[in-house]
This record gives C-alpha cells, sequence and structure tokens, in this order.
C-alpha cells in the first residue's frame, strides 16, 4: 500500500508601518528608501520598480494636487520607481459593493504587465485598501502591496493587518483573501481633509482594543475624549500609533494570524456593526456602526451581569464625548430579526463553534458560544433608551 506523505513547513513574513509626513513632498525619501531597500535586500534586480498607483476619489478630490505630486515624486526617483500608472477608483464601501473595480485594477496589471516583482501601492480609506489588497492578492496569486491608507480607521486598523476583501452576495467581506503587506505608509497629513464622521469613526477601532486588552488605554482615551473631538493632532497620532501597535501585535502573537480558530477578538462588536452596515446600505461606516455594535453588547454583557453598572456608563459616556451617534437604526420587528441573523451570518463566516467576544471589564475580553435573543433584544431596547436619553 502507499503510505501517506507528509508537508510540514513555515512562511516567515516580516513588514513594518512607518509613520511620515507629506509622503510625496519633494524631499521625502521614506517611499523611494521602501523600494531601495527592497532592491537591496529582498530582490535579485536593483530597479526601478514598476508601480500602479490606485488612488480612492474622495483623496484625489480633497487633495486636488495629489495625483501630479505622486507623478513629481516618481520622477524624482527614476532609479527605483517606475510608475507605470495611476487609477482613481470610487471611494468608500461602494468600492466594494462593485466588482467592476476589481476588474479595473486586474486589467491594469495584466496591462502595463505588473509582476510578482512590481507593486501596486494604494491609496485612501479602508475600503479602497481592501479592495486593492483583493485585486492585488488575485493577480498572478500575489504581487506586492503598499497600503497608504488616508482615514483614521485605516491607519489604525484596517490597513495595517493581513486581511482584504470585498463584499459579495450582501455579505461583508464575502470575497478575500489573508495576504500580508509589503508595507504601510501613514502619512498623518492626509487625515486633515477628513468630514468629522471619518475623524471620529477609526476611534472606535481604537476603544475595541482598549475594551478588550488594556484598561489604561481605555482610561487615556476617555480623558481624551474631547480633545479627539477637537481634531487634536497629538492625541489622534497616539491614539493611531497604539491602536495600530495592538492590532499588529495581536496578529503576531496571538497565535492565529490567518483566523484559523473561531475565537476572533478583534471582531468584538463587529457581528452587529457588520449587520447595520448591510442594513443601511452603508450609509453608516464601519466605524459607526462598530461604536453601535460595541455597545450593543456591553449593555448584553451588562445584562448578563458580566460588567458592573459603572463600566457601562463609562463605557457609553466616552463613547457619546467622542461625538458617536448610538441610536441603533432598527424599528420594526423585523429589523430586530434580520439584525439577529447577523449571529449566525457572523458564525458561519468565521467557521466552527459560534464565538462572540463580549468583556467581563474594562481591557478583559470575555468569549461566549450562545447568545440568549431575548436578552439581546432587551439590551437593543436598553441602547435606544441610551441613544435617546443620556447626554454630555
Ligand atoms: N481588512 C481589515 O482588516 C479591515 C479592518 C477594519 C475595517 N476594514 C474595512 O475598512 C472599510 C472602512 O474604511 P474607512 O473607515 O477608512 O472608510 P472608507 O474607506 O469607506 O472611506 C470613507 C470616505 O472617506 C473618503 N476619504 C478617504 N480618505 C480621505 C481623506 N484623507 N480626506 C477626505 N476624504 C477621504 C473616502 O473617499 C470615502 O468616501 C470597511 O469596508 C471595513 O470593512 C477592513
Ligand atoms: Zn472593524
Amino acid at each position: 500500500m502507499f503510505k501517506s506523505i507528509e508537508q510540514d513547513f513555515q512562511v516567515n513574513y516580516r513588514y513594518k508601518l512607518h509613520f511620515t509626513v507629506n509622503l510625496f513632498g519633494t524631499g521625502n525619501t521614506l517611499l523611494r528608501d521602501v523600494f531601495k531597500e527592497y532592491g537591496l535586500h529582498e530582490s535579485s534586480e536593483s530597479g526601478p520598480f514598476k508601480v500602479l498607483f490606485v488612488v480612492d476619489d474622495g483623496v484625489a478630490e480633497a487633495h486636488p494636487r495629489l495625483l501630479d505630486r505622486i507623478d513629481t515624486y516618481c520622477e524624482e526617483y527614476p532609479t527605483y520607481l517606475d510608475r507605470v500608472e495611476t487609477i482613481v477608483v470610487q471611494g468608500g464601501e461602494r468600492t466594494k459593493n462593485d466588482s467592476a473595480n476589481v476588474t479595473e485594477i486586474l486589467s491594469a496589471i495584466n496591462e502595463k504587465a505588473i509582476c510578482r516583482h512590481s507593486f501596486v501601492v494604494a491609496v485612501g480609506g479602508g475600503a479602497v485598501i481592501d479592495m486593492t489588497g483583493y485585486a492585488a492578492a488575485i493577480a498572478h496569486r500575489g504581487v506586492k502591496l503598499i497600503r497608504v491608507p488616508t482615514t483614521v480607521l485605516s491607519q489604525n486598523d484596517a490597513a495595517v493587518g493581513v486581511k482584504n476583501g470585498i463584499n459579495a452576495f450582501g455579505k461583508k467581506n464575502f470575497l478575500g483573501t489573508f495576504a500580508p503587506p509589503f508595507a504601510i505608509i501613514n502619512d498623518i497629513e492626509f487625515l486633515k481633509t477628513l468630514e468629522q464622521r471619518d475623524w471620529i469613526a477609526g476611534i472606535a477601532e481604537a476603544l475595541k482594543v482598549a475594551l478588550i486588552k488594556d484598561a489604561d488605554f481605555f482610561a487615556y482615551l476617555e480623558g481624551n475624549a474631547r480633545k479627539l473631538r477637537e481634531r487634536d493632532d497629538e492625541a489622534m497620532q497616539y491614539t493611531i500609533y497604539k491602536c495600530a501597535e495592538m492590532h499588529m501585535q495581536h496578529i503576531a502573537q496571538g497565535g492565529d494570524p490567518f483566523e484559523s480558530g473561531s475565537s476572533r477578538p478583534l471582531d468584538f462588536g463587529h457581528w452587529a456593526a457588520h449587520k447595520l452596515e448591510h442594513m443601511t446600505d452603508y450609509r453608516l461606516r464601519h466605524g459607526e456602526a462598530v461604536a453601535m455594535g460595541i455597545v450593543l453588547d456591553v449593555t448584553y454583557a451588562h445584562l448578563m451581569e458580566l460588567i458592573t453598572d459603572v463600566d457601562l456608563d463609562r463605557i457609553v459616556r466616552v463613547f457619546q464625548a467622542i461625538g458617536f451617534n448610538l441610536e441603533l437604526p432598527i424599528d420594526t420587528e423585523s429589523e430586530i430579526k434580520r439584525l439577529l441573523n447577523g449571529i449566525e451570518e457572523f458564525r458561519e463566516h468565521l467557521g466552527g463553534q459560534l464565538t462572540i467576544t463580549l468583556i467581563s471589564g474594562i481591557g478583559k475580553k470575555h468569549d461566549v458560544h450562545e447568545i440568549d435573543n431575548d436578552l439581546m433584544v432587551e439590551a437593543l431596547h436598553q441602547v435606544k433608551e441610551i441613544a435617546n436619553s443620556k447626554t454630555i
């Protein structure tokens, strides 16, 4: 009889998140250096390297000189950068809802002969980064991606991890891959043109990691809520740095970077968030829906007597002080039912046993494997009351 043949190998991934100001400004050598380093250490070629730029239309609009500056920047460093094309794509969730965007990038990769030793540089919010990352990951089974996230949420969460994706069959991130980027570059300059809602939306992800892992960071966000709301650069820079660091550490040290298990603490508050985004036709930003999802789940945790009145109150207050609207856009019985279906869809997306992360105190994650629907409906009604009654 034939014996079985066993296969066993590890693949090591390493990537850096850089911080800079004015990435495409003349004299800023960071991007050039990223390519230079690749040429020196990781490639048999020393350059120039072909680069396809993909830019979010919201960013191009808010920064009218951006495309010219990218052009000029690449002309300044011809030894390393060979810009083959710049594509401007739809920004926001619609970019993940319409597969034509992926096709456009794949066509450019094909026409401009972008290979695995070439690069795609995605400049935009989390949605454009996710969509472009997916296209880059499936072309030639993976061309290199440099992410230049331009929103708070993408700088502190969406762009720093290993996932990409687009929406399909009415489900968030139904199509996607695990594909670590080549590098990420956070440029604070981009954040200045964000609408207020996008400035605060990403803070929901910072509160998320703080609540499941780090009571001190939660206290920082609580103490700086007003500064953050009023667009204080220093408070935001710290928040982004700390949140990105915690996400990256979790991926590397959590023991499950490609999520083969069924527990996913970084998705705290997300079963409801994903469903709410879809149910509102993506009028809610991801971060806005995450804020609602977290408040719903901590209210449920309070009803389960996992957390105290004081903790629930602190959590609700900090979200409100930062400026989040916690009014759930759920009114009818059928909407409640649709929302609750999100629990099973969440399980299906993860696979395996249902695992919902809650907290048993600030900074302490607590996984549960079943949700009591009646209690969740009660939590939902309580959140509605909280949203209507509490003011800062
Ligand atoms: N892959 C992951 O691990 C991961 C993690 C968290 C979130 N996400 C995804 O990220 C997406 C949300 O990303 P987001 O919150 O960045 O929102 P977004 O990408 O939807 O962008 C929001 C809006 O801001 C505009 N915009 C972007 N940068 C701008 C700038 N500097 N100035 C002015 N306007 C700008 C965009 O054009 C868009 O209209 C969701 O699809 C979510 O699922 C992915
Ligand atoms: Zn999220």
